[in-house]
């Protein structure tokens, strides 16, 4: 096993009706005049915006707002909530809604508290020194923003969707109550539960470092997570299961289930940040349509890994030989996409890219990856163009 830190500073309160600590919570945290951030308007027709707002004028809270966060955020909303903040003096963020509210508030905060172009830090030209502090009311469990270190934005000029990690922009609390996830669209439910995993697999799928603690809680976490997928497929306002997947959502990129192992894989989710910058496209359904061609071009390399993860996660008895156990755990989670209406591929994700785009979107990643990535196989430039184009 390797050395690691793990550093979980956000205080998570987990329950029905979580959102009403949000006024004690942030004086506790020492915000004095707040940002209340969200998407593009799903908060608003719950009323769960509204009850926010109700319990923020209780506590005597002065806040103003901001929504419009899309999936797949855009620097512009960034820029302007920047902005807004300077200019009402605003000192703590409340995000309210998924990743994409809180990637772009984290986003926010770090323009704030830093100055300059908030871009250098998407763009790996300097390192935040600070964020300002952020709060989080969750809607879909997803992304584990609510508990990560990263915020992902992209920028319209050129459509490069990049990420940025760093413990400042961490939130300092995460209000998480099951039953706000009830009016997701199954569609949203399934990416959210395809995320989840992959949040967990990119850590597995390495190399080296690993240790039976984090695998068990790993696995572990896999197999919670297909199993209450099938539940919500069947039956959306079923809490317990709802629960489950919420809080598996925050373990998963927490760092929990990396802890000892030489830092993840990340190559799914290099190349579909290059599919959701050009397509827009859903980023869960973007994972689940690239993993399978991933898996297939990089198994050998990692065939260890990948022979424990069909016998222990997806169930496969051993065959003959291990690269035929390999494989069947990779059918067996295909077919598992499959089976909660997830895509296998760009065709069935409803993208047609041309070979100048699949060489366009290669050449990106390979930029903003510094030329390689990946731990269960080193990937070049020319190995991500054959995993796009085995995907299509
Ligand atoms: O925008 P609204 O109107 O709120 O609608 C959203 C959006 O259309 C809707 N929704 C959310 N909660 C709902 C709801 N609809 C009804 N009822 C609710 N309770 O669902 C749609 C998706 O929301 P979004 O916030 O975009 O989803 P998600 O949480 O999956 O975030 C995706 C973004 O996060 C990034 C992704 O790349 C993508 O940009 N990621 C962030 C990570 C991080 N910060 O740690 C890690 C991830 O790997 C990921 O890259
Ligand atoms: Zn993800």
């Amino acid at each position: 096993m390797y050395p690691f830190q793990y550093f979980t500073p956000t205080k998570v309160v987990f329950g029905k009706g979580a959102e009403a600590q949000a006024g004690r919570l942030i004086r506790e945290f020492g915000g004095k005049k707040v940002l209340i951030h969200y998407g593009g308007g799903s908060v608003v027709r719950s009323g769960l915006l509204k009850r926010v707002q109700d319990v923020l004028d209780a506590a005597g809270i002065p806040y103003v707002t901001l929504g419009g966060a899309v999936p797949n955020p855009r620097l512009q909303l960034v820029y302007e909530g920047i902005e807004l903040c300077k200019r009402e003096n605003v000192d703590f963020l409340l995000a309210v809604g998924g990743g994409s509210a809180i990637d772009s508030a984290k986003a926010i905060g770090y323009g704030v508290a830093n100055g300059g172009d908030v871009w250098d830090f998407y763009d790996y030209k300097r390192k935040a020194e600070a964020c300002l502090p952020l709060g989080v009311i969750l809607t879909i469990a997803a992304t584990g923003s609510e508990m990560s270190d990263s915020s992902v934005i992209t920028r319209e000029e050129g459509l490069i969707k990049r990420g940025y990690s760093s413990d400042h922009g961490r939130p300092r609390f995460a209000l998480m109550d099951p039953t706000l996830t009830m009016t997701l669209p199954d569609y949203q439910t399934a990416c959210g539960c395809t995320d989840i995993m992959m949040h967990t697999m990119e850590r597995y799928f390495t190399n080296g470092g690993n240790m039976q603690i984090t695998d068990a809680i790993a696995e572990g976490l896999l197999r919670t997570v297909m199993k209450n997928a099938l539940i919500l497929r069947d039956d959306p306002k079923d809490y317990d299961a709802r629960a489950e997947v919420m809080w598996a959502g925050s373990l998963s990129h927490n760092g929990l289930t990396g802890c000892g192992s030489s830092g993840g894989d990340w190559a799914t989710h290099k190349l579909e940040h290059e599919l959701g910058g050009l397509y827009d496209v859903a980023h869960g359904a973007g994972l689940a349509a690239i993993w399978g061609s991933w898996a297939r071009y990089v198994y050998k390399s990692c065939l260890p890994r990948f022979v424990q993860f069909a016998v222990n996660v997806m169930g496969v008895a051993p065959a003959e030989t291990d690269e035929q156990t390999a494989l069947r755990g990779i059918e067996g989670l295909e077919d598992f996409f499959r089976s909660i209406h997830m895509p296998t591929s760009l065709r069935e994700l409803g993208v047609d890219p041309t070979e100048a785009e699949l060489a366009d979107m290669a050449h990106k990643c390979a930029v903003g990856v510094g030329g390689e990535m990946g731990s269960a196989r080193r990937l070049r430039e020319e190995d991500m163009l054959a995993i796009f184009k085995a995907s299509v």
